[in-house]
């Protein structure tokens, strides 16, 4: 069995009066692909934000790299593409810029970049084939094209691990089998580890390894190809139509789920 990146063992979180995640179990292993599908209010965004140190659990114990979230040592071995990152028409700064600043938390803010800096930045804008569009500014580019920025980002510290929370919505789905493609391709050439939250059911068991469920609670958690065997995507579907029939929990699907 492969080096855990991430180790949660009974985590609750509240944010508010109530609790938003409850018992939550996970383990995910160095080099998977890891894609969290659930409805709106899940707990999604908020988990990616424990495992980044950005948000306290109530109950629990979160190791990211065998360290506490958040942890200094852990800077820049994670990249994070927030959801809803699209940039303002207006924001004047080049697409050189944008990830030339992913760098800075790997050198510090007050450090002056280097021309290794410089190179490293080069180096990702082309292998998401941004490059020739360095010069521009990231407000004159499509959702699409901001996407790919934003995630160079993300990978300009040398993460070993990547977070990207609905990354493909606003992207048309011509544009999201190439996005998909990248994201793949990028997986391998750099060993990632990647976490992805999408809404996008159709889509994410064939483009990762394991797929997990999360309303409040964590289900189904499982690899990718059982789920595209017939049976255990009927499972997935049902979890999500059932979510969205019903909202938020307490929800029941077809014997799967534990609540
Ligand atoms: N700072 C906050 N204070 C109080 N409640 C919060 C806060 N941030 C989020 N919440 C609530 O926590 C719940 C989970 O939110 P979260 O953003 O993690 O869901 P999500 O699964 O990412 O949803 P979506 O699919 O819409 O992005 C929601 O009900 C939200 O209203
Ligand atoms: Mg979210």
């Amino acid at each position: 069995m492969s080096e855990s990146v991430v180790e949660i063992k009974d985590l609750w979180v509240s944010l508010g009066h109530d609790f938003i995640l409850r018992e939550i179990n996970l383990e995910i292993h160095r080099g998977t692909f890891l894609g969290f599908i659930g409805p709106n209010g899940g707990g999604k965004t908020t988990l990616l934000q424990v495992i980044l140190g950005l948000i306290k659990p109530n109950r629990g114990e979160v190791r990211v790299f065998g360290r506490p979230p958040g942890h200094h040592k852990n800077k820049g071995l994670i990249g994070y593409v927030p959801q809803r990152a699209f940039a303002d028409l207006s924001f004047p700064v080049s697409v050189f810029d944008v990830v030339m600043m992913g760098r800075y938390s790997k050198i510090g803010l007050w450090h002056k970049a280097t021309i290794e800096d410089r190179r490293q930045v080069l180096e990702i804008l082309e292998a998401v084939e941004m490059a020739h569009l360095r010069d521009r500014p990231i407000g004159h580019l499509s959702g699409g094209e901001q996407q790919r920025v934003f995630i160079a980002q993300a990978l300009a510290s040398k993460p070993q691990m990547l977070l990207l929370d609905e990354p493909t919505s606003g992207i048309d789905s011509k544009a999201q089998g190439a996005f998909y493609g990248l994201l793949g391709r990028l997986r391998k050439e750099l060993s990632l580890t990647m976490v992805l939250v999408s809404h996008d059911i159709g889509a994410v068991p064939y483009h990762t390894d394991e797929i997990a469920c999360l309303n409040q609670r964590l289900h189904l958690h499982g690899k990718s190809t059982e789920v595209l065997d017939g049976n255990g995507l009927k499972k997935v579907y049902g979890c999500e139509v059932e979510m969205l029939v019903h909202g938020k929990i307490p929800h029941r699907v077809i014997g799967e789920h534990r609540d």
